[in-house]
């Protein structure tokens, strides 16, 4: 199967981007902006030797290269802090037992190992997508039908598979939180639809893979990732994966049906997942 080399890039670059995930995403809590940015700037090239590699087909001096490395967000630390609390904070939810971490879990991959997650009501209907990264997006959902990332928190928070509650009792009990009570004052918010969805934002709005093995490899490090991802690079190339997979998520960049352009096999693999069936 000639795709199995470009799943083991995407995996290789998904694994080895953890620990560089959770390392950023937490330590954009800690650390102020200058670091983030300084972090952006060790993306250097680092030529020592290895000069069997093919360096990435790219000119450093332009800005039309398809694929760009993560880039930083200017976070507001204490509003991020707030959001981290509530993201994973179960009594947001009706029965008091789900919060947004139980179907993202930031050490696997922002997302569910599950494939459909477990909310207040029982098992879900979908896979849960990942929250890493996510600010760069600009569409939401397995079928885009959200733009927004603070349109998308209405859809967890209502659904009966998710948190199965509504804005009332997430303000209610927060209002009556003296632990929120401190982390709203310190942003000079108080507890509201708006305010809860700012802090959720702001906080997944930290979550990003900034100077992971891909992103270190296209800024012109040729030892940031190894053989066989560089192969699956290759080949996601030579194959036309990036005439769609481009940006710095790397996403089809378009709303359609998967399998759309498989055509012989159309229809039989194609989901029937449509935004009007939920
Ligand atoms: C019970 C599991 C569950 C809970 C709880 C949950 N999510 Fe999700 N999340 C999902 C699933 C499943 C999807 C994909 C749904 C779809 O495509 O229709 C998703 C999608 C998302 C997305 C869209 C990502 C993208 O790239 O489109 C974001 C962002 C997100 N969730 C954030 C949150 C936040 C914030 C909370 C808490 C307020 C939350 N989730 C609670 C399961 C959950
Ligand atoms: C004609 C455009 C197109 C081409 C060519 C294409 N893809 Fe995609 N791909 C998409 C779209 C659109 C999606 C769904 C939306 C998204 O995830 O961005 C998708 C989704 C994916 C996903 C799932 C992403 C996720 O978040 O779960 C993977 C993995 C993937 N493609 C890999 C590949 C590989 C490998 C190739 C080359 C063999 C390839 N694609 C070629 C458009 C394309």
């Amino acid at each position: 199967m000639k795709n199995k080399k470009l799943l083991v890039l995407c995996m290789g670059i998904m694994l080895s981007a953890v620990g560089l995930l959770l390392w950023d995403g937490y330590s954009s809590l800690q650390h102020n902006d200058g670091a983030m940015v300084e972090t952006q700037a060790h993306n250097h090239h680092e030529a020592h030797g290895h000069g069997h590699r093919t360096a990435p087909d790219r000119n450093s001096s332009t800005n039309d290269f398809p694929i760009q490395p993560v880039p930083p967000e200017n976070v507001d630390k204490d509003l991020a802090r707030l959001g981290w609390v509530l993201f994973r904070d179960p009594n947001l939810s009706s029965n008091k037992q789900i919060s947004c971490e139980s179907c993202h879990e930031l050490t696997t991959s922002g997302s569910d190992p599950r494939p459909l997650s477990v909310g207040v009501n029982g098992l879900g209907t979908r896979n849960s997508l990942t929250v890493f990264n996510v600010s760069d997006n600009y569409r939401f959902f397995w079928d885009g039908r959200v733009n927004t990332l603070e349109d998308q928190i209405d859809g967890p928070v209502h659904e009966p598979f998710e948190m199965d509650t509504d804005w009332k009792s997430i303000v209610e009990y927060t209002s009556s939180s003296s632990r929120y009570k401190e982390l709203f004052e310190r942003v000079s918010l108080s507890p509201s639809e708006s305010s809860v969805k700012q802090a959720l934002v702001e906080f997944m709005r930290s979550l990003k893979t900034l100077n992971a093995p891909f992103d270190r490899y296209i800024a012109g490090d040729t030892s940031a990732i190894d053989d066989s991802a560089e192969r699956g690079w290759q080949a996601f190339q030579s194959l036309g994966c990036i005439g769609c997979h481009r940006g710095s998520n790397v996403g089809g960049g378009m709303v359609m049906q998967f399998g759309y352009f498989g055509l012989e096999t159309r229809g039989a693999e194609r989901s029937k997942d449509l935004a009007d069936s939920r």
